[in-house]
């Protein structure tokens, strides 16, 4: 079964919306009648990518936006957040589980994703920086068929 977009949320770069993201991963979950136990790591991921693209993506920039798609297929649900800042290098940036990095109050939302989510990967063009996570999940086969 193909990759399916099954929604899609465009908010300005403002943290005022973060608890829009938040109600928007539930909605989405709910809606596809997914299992539950997925909801809290798909929510939280979105708020720390959101988070991200937000602050270091699009600087507060508020008319930048930032674009976060659901899509579906048989196997995983995938979360993709945008943003249109100028991206980064994700293998350069410092593993907060060393030593001089363990007290270090910030630094910690992609290791947090890529525990939450079981793939992560990045995506980084001219115009955004793309962060594409895939949750893995045994029922999307039924909810595809079973949803037509
Ligand atoms: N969308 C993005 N665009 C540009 N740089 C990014 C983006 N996402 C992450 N980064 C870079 O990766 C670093 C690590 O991100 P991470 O979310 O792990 O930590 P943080 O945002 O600095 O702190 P925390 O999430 O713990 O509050 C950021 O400090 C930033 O330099
Ligand atoms: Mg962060």
């Amino acid at each position: 079964m193909p990759l399916k977009k099954v929604g899609e949320l465009v908010i300005p770069s403002s943290l005022d919306h973060l608890s829009e993201v938040d109600h928007f991963a539930e909605r989405m979950v709910k809606k596809l009648a997914l299992p539950k136990e997925i909801l809290d790591d798909v929510a939280i991921s979105a708020t720390e990518a959101v988070n991200n693209a937000i602050l270091h993506g699009n600087k507060g920039n508020a008319g930048k936006k930032v674009t976060i798609r659901f899509y579906l297929c048989a196997q995983y649900l995938r979360l993709v957040v945008r943003d249109e800042g100028s991206g980064f290098a994700p293998e350069s940036v410092p593993d907060p589980r060393q030593q001089q990095n363990l007290l270090k109050t910030s630094g910690r939302g992609l290791l947090i994703m890529r525990y939450l989510m079981d793939r992560v990967s990045f995506q980084r063009r001219r115009n955004g920086m793309s962060i594409i996570m895939d949750k893995f999940c045994p029922e999307c086969h039924t909810v595809q068929s079973g949803g037509g």
